[in-house]
């Protein structure tokens, strides 16, 4: 029995150890590609030290005293008893002392260096819903070329320009539905994370928190929530697609235009339902947003540029919006006909859609680039 356990027991570390040496590892504290990450790291990785050090000498003793004492058969005396040893009290008192000033002196110097804000970088405001991430562009540059010219909003992918300072305002605003004074309901705390870029900050409830970074090199950039926010915790991911600076020009100019008009006879029967369909009593445009039309939903992520390349994933980064290049009607298709079939808890009801009216606001999605 106890050999079984045992056999578990290291079964179970093999086969950790085995996974951390996956050559695919998206979000890799230990690989930064920006300044932040880069510190972090600095600082992370002599600290790990210092703490498998002491966790070897004290776990190591552990075992050796109790080997070296235990109960042995036959043996049924009491051994000597020791009280109290002033040296001895007084060295492991200091020794962890001076261990943990070491430790302190570059931890408190880098939360001070970090929550520096840089004059020159762009704002972007981190919305944690139950269960995506919106982002909202709030430089006056930023701003749409249709309806009141609000900022550029995305959900799910954070875009920004390589080598661009970028300050982060994270705000909680829940599900994304308001009560009666407009105040966010069910705001709940969460996480935002970008091990390859910045380590985790909280995102709290009526309090505004902050991180600033930029990254190195174009390329996309994985991260998660990191804090317990309900049933869709584990899965409300996000990517951060950093672009060079021809790219990022083109994504902007798009950005500023309205939703794009459905070419096709399909989608445009889409784009109808979207914005007048009633499905069991809800419409798609209570919730959503599309640029440029009637649809100006707040409490869900704003689709005016669904089909845009770097839109690369969708309901919370649980689905590649695009899979070898092509659109992904598989996925897109299943999330309408029951949200909450395929991601337990999901805020968007099943509307009972049928299959025709599925594969035209699939048809409109995507022709929104
Ligand atoms: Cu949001 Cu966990």
């Amino acid at each position: 029995m106890r050999n079984r356990l045992f056999g578990a027991i290291g079964l179970g570390a093999v086969a950790l150890l085995l996974g951390s040496c996956s050559g695919d590892l998206p979000q890799n504290t230990f690989d930064p590609a920006g300044p932040v990450a880069q510190k972090q790291a600095d600082l992370i990785i002599p600290v790990l030290w210092v703490a498998a050090g002491v966790f070897v000498l004290v776990e190591g003793g552990i075992v050796l005293i109790a080997l070296k004492y235990r109960h042995r058969k036959g043996e049924e005396r009491t051994p000597p008893q020791t009280h109290g040893n002033t040296r001895l009290e007084i060295g492991w008192t200091i020794a962890p002392a001076l261990i943990l000033a070491f430790v302190m002196v570059p931890t408190v110097g880098l939360i001070w260096e970090l929550s520096e804000r840089p004059a020159d970088a762009m704002h972007v405001t981190v919305k944690g819903y139950q269960w995506w991430w919106g982002f909202e562009y709030t430089d006056p540059e930023m701003t749409v070329g249709y309806g009141s010219s609000g900022p550029i909003v995305t959900a799910d992918t954070l875009v920004v320009p390589v080598g661009q300072t970028v300050d982060l305002s994270l705000e909680a605003v829940g599900g994304g539905a308001r009560d009666a004074e407009g105040e966010a309901d069910h705001a709940v705390i969460h996480s935002f994370w970008t091990p390859r870029l910045f380590g985790k900050q909280d995102v709290v409830p009526g309090h505004e928190g902050n991180i600033v970074f930029s990254a190195d090199e174009p390329g996309t950039y994985w991260g998660q929530c990191a804090e317990f926010c309900g049933l869709q915790h584990g899965r409300m991911w996000f990517r951060v697609v950093v672009l060079d600076e021809a790219a990022w020009a083109a994504w902007v100019a798009n950005e500023k235009t309205p939703g794009a008009e459905p070419s096709s006879a399909l989608a445009r029967q889409g784009m109808d339902l979207f914005l007048n369909g009633e499905f069991d009593g809800g419409q798609c445009i209570a919730c959503h947003a599309v640029g440029g039309t009637e649809a100006g939903g707040i409490a869900a992520p704003d689709l005016t540029h669904f089909a845009a390349p770097t839109h690369e994933c969708f309901a919370g980064c649980n689905w590649d919006t695009f899979v070898n290049g092509e659109p992904n009607l598989d996925d897109l298709k299943a999330w309408l006909r029951d949200p909450g079939a395929v991601k337990l808890g999901a805020k968007m009801p099943d509307y009972g859609l049928s299959e025709d009216e599925i594969d035209a606001i699939a048809a409109y999605l995507y022709s929104l680039t």
